[in-house]
């Protein structure tokens, strides 16, 4: 177990910021892998919360080694404000690097997310507009700038002039103001200068690491449901969030993972828009929303709620090769009135066990629903899995076995201590 994958698989937002914090307290190492600023990971220990975006879970504890690895979209400007926030919040002390082959997001790829959004109409994404869409394009259109770029005063200069090229054009074509080389040429550079103690090649310290059988922890953000390869398509983030792009995102090999914890909460919900075949209003919808306080930590949204799918699930599970299960906000359903789960779909007229690749058949799936016992009690402070409603564990019973999967953890409450181990 000393090299661990922690990985949402629903369409994020599941609470894998508290578990990485939960278990990052027993690693040598925490990697973020892929995405950027897009994740909001919300942690809360000793009565206080901490919003992470792009920085590693593990920087609250002054041992942990922190990576943000090549796999990620990084905008120097936000990574730089968070420290400063968290630097006020008296974490001062921590150990983070930062590769030298991630990719920088530019405050043109911002620029040309919102444009992208807008130009869609009614069919827009609804991204989080941090950029993270338009700077893994340039990064596989290879007119990208990597973090080691700017360290590099002429080589950088070369790149920004090449990028700008074709970014004006980009710009100009969406009706946007162009970007002038100079100013954000400096405002770059002094960027680099000041990450440069952090920045390194982090394939090699992490091969390093796991030559000495450091404890790693290898941090997903967003969901599997919102992968660039297995997601939504096209209703998804422009990475992969799966166990499957540790390797390419860290430069790690897949023989030196050995388990990968899929983040789940009880229930679904997602953000931004898209197919999503158990959603729920009215009521129902508003009494979760309320008590998971269900609300985006990067933009604020109000998230759309719904009952547990299960395809999903079990689709999340197969392409990450989950080997066991974290359940949370749990304590979320205790005094709901109804509770169901589903376990298929029909897509016109027949019963269906998989997610379709079309956007348009998968807005057609229905839900096949098995309605469960609910129960009444508060199990916020319960701390064994023996001392649950005997409901509430029919619930989890049921989960494993429509997952085909063992669950390991269940979150009873955001606070650290509020966990059940199993
Ligand atoms: P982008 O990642 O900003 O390009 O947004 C693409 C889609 O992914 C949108 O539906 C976002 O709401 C969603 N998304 C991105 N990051 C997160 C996250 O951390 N949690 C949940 N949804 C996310």
């Amino acid at each position: 177990m000393n090299r661990l994958v922690v990985v949402g698989v629903q369409w994020g937002d599941e609470g894998k910021g508290k578990m990485t914090d939960y278990l990052a307290q027993n690693s040598d190492v925490v990697v973020r892998y892929q995405g950027g600023n897009n994740a909001g990971h919300t942690i809360a220990f000793d009565g206080q919360k901490y919003a992470l975006q792009s920085i590693p879970s593990g920087i609250f504890n002054p041992k942990i080694k922190n990576v943000m690895a090549n796999g990620m979209v990084i905008n120097p400007q936000a990574a730089l404000q968070e420290l400063e926030k968290l630097n006020s919040m008296g974490i001062r002390d921590y150990k983070l690097f930062v590769s030298d082959r991630a990719a920088v997001i530019m405050p043109y790829h911002i620029a040309l997310d919102g444009a992208y959004e807008a130009s869609k109409g009614d069919n827009m994404i609804g991204t989080t507009k941090k950029g993270i869409g338009p700077a893994y394009t340039d990064k596989y259109a290879r007119i990208g700038i990597r973090i080691g770029d700017l360290l590099d005063r002429e080589y950088f200069a070369q790149r920004l002039k090449d990028a700008l090229v074709v970014k004006n054009m980009e710009l100009k074509m969406l009706g946007l103001q162009t970007m002038e080389f100079e100013p954000l040429f400096e405002e770059y550079l002094a960027y680099g200068q000041q990450l440069k103690p952090c920045i390194c090649d982090t394939s090699i310290l992490l091969y390093n690491e796991v030559k000495k059988d450091s404890k790693i922890l290898f941090e997903g953000a967003q969901g599997v449901m919102l992968c660039i390869e297995h997601g939504t398509y096209p209703f998804v983030t422009s990475s992969s969030p799966s166990t499957i792009s540790v390797p390419l995102g860290t430069g790690i090999p897949p023989k030196y993972i050995d388990h990968s914890l899929g983040i789940c909460k009880a229930y679904n919900t997602r953000v931004g828009a898209g197919a999503f075949p158990t959603e729920l209003d009215g009521d129902l919808a508003h009494y979760i929303r309320e008590r998971g306080h269900e609300y985006g930590t990067v933009t604020g949204r109000p998230r759309r709620v719904g009952f547990l799918d299960t395809v999903a699930l079990r689709h999340s599970c197969r392409i990450s090769g989950i080997d066991s299960l974290a359940i949370m906000l749990f304590d979320v359903l205790s005094g709901i009135k109804e509770l169901k789960i589903c376990t298929h779909y029909e897509l016109d007229g027949e019963i269906i066990d998989y997610i379709p690749s079309t956007l348009s058949a998968y807005s057609r799936c229905k839900p096949i629903f098995v309605t469960m016992l609910t129960w009444e009690q508060d199990i916020t402070n319960i701390r064994k899995f023996d001392d649950l409603p005997e409901e509430a564990k029919l619930y989890l019973y049921k989960i494993e076995q429509l997952a085909e999967t063992k669950i390991s953890h269940i979150s009873v409450g955001p606070d650290r201590l509020q966990t059940i181990e199993r």
